[in-house]
């Protein structure tokens, strides 16, 4: 077969690859990113299902607009102006095919190949193999407890200045995979940035509603006066990522095009998750489910949290995140934690080594624990049959 040159970009995920060596039930993993199977509202999706079955069968089991249907798009609006405070109009939202559709969208309607997308490093893998197949080039920015580093941002930009530098992909609250939260300084200066040097934000707030700490974390695009900021969310981790449910806001034009493009891709989201999601949400069922979910995960990063300070040999540290579902180790520089995984997966342990998110060849010594998708009384000893082959290799 003669392929297309972008499939020589496109890489199968190392962490798909991985995971599937964890099929086996009797290895604890912390490797994928799913949410718990007890986070799911399946009585309430039951009795909705038959309601719109009774109310909107025919309407939801047709071809939709591509938008998305107007009432889900408004309930979205209305509560994203009162938990997000984000303003926006029907033109400005569209529903997806889960987030990770909005991450194969927006660089199908900006980039051409060659072009360049800052992202951070380490930052989401799933953005990456989206990205990667419109065969960009990549500016990776470091990060620090504040998120990324926007001084080095701004001094990397002036650099390549003469380079077409289309976005700014950021996740800016509890990233995935360092868990990692922006501070509102670096948020200012962030928005700053994108306009002194006119290069659009595509902000990503997928784990926004999964807060252990009640802090308030105002999204960049709240602050964004002139529709710098292109914004996804997702209906993934507060009621099934099986929907596939997501949406992005940004500027009209913009919007229109990636209507445009979506069409080419999938026509319209489907109609009848879009139907149980819109009740699901207009009637506040979401803010009685999320309470629950931020409990149960909280009780899991705490459990994690205290056996990697039990177990985990010195020279090692962690994110200690007020939220998402991730924590982020770093282990002394002699541990190449993709050489180790082959003895975590024989001690019947699973993590998602930390190279897999570096575009920059960072993170050898990293790996990505999920904490929010192993049962509460097995995440201790999947913690100290790691930290044992740690010891092992040290
Ligand atoms: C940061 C981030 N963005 C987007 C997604 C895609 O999620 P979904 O397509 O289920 O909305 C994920 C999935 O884990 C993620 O971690």
């Amino acid at each position: 077969m003669k392929y297309a040159d972008r499939t020589n970009s496109m890489k199968a995920s190392e962490i798909r690859e991985l995971l599937k060596l964890t099929e086996d039930p009797s290895i604890i993993s912390f490797g994928g990113g799913m949410p718990s199977p007890h986070s799911f509202p399946i009585k309430i999706v039951e009795n909705i299902s038959k309601r719109v079955l009774e109310k909107h069968g025919a309407q939801a089991l047709q071809y939709g607009p591509t938008e998305g249907i107007t009432s889900l798009r408004q309930a979205l609006i209305k509560r994203m102006k009162k938990t997000r405070e984000i303003n926006c109009n029907l033109n400005q939202i569209i529903i997806t095919t889960g987030s990770q559709q909005v991450l194969d969208l927006v660089p199908k309607v900006l980039i051409n190949p060659g072009d360049y997308i800052v992202v951070e490093s380490p930052t989401y893998v799933g953005a990456l193999s989206a990205f990667n197949a419109y065969q960009p080039n990549y500016i990776s920015i470091g990060m620090d407890s504040e998120g990324m580093k926007t001084g080095e941002l701004e001094d990397k930009i002036k650099y390549n200045r003469d380079k077409p530098i289309k976005f700014i992909y950021v996740i800016p609250v509890f990233q995935n995979p360092s868990a990692i939260t922006m501070s509102l300084e670096r948020k200012k200066h962030l928005l700053e940035i994108s306009e002194d040097y006119d290069i659009p934000i595509l902000e990503d707030e997928a784990y926004s509603e999964l807060e252990y700490s009640r802090e308030r974390l105002s999204p960049i695009k709240s602050m964004d006066k002139n529709d710098r900021v292109i914004y996804t969310h997702t209906l993934s981790k507060v009621l099934s990522p099986g929907f596939r449910l997501g949406w992005v806001v940004g500027e009209e034009d913009l919007i229109r095009k990636m209507a445009v493009a979506k069409q080419g891709t999938d026509l319209c989201t489907n109609m009848f998750v879009q139907f149980i999601a819109e009740e699901y949400v207009r009637l506040g069922l979401i803010d009685k489910q999320v309470p629950k979910i931020r409990k149960m995960y909280k009780k899991k990063r705490d459990i994690m949290l205290k056996a990697l300070e039990k177990y985990f040999p010195e020279g090692s540290c962690w994110t200690k995140p007020n939220g998402g579902m991730f924590i982020w180790t770093s282990l002394p520089e002699k541990i190449n934690t993709k050489e180790m995984f082959e003895d975590a997966i024989k001690a019947k342990v699973a993590y998602v080594p930390g190279a897999a998110f570096c575009v920059d060849g960072s993170g050898k010594n990293c790996m990505r624990l999920n904490f929010t998708n192993t049962d509460d009384d097995k995440i201790e000893e999947g913690i100290k049959r790691l930290a044992k082959i740690i010891k092992e290799r040290l």
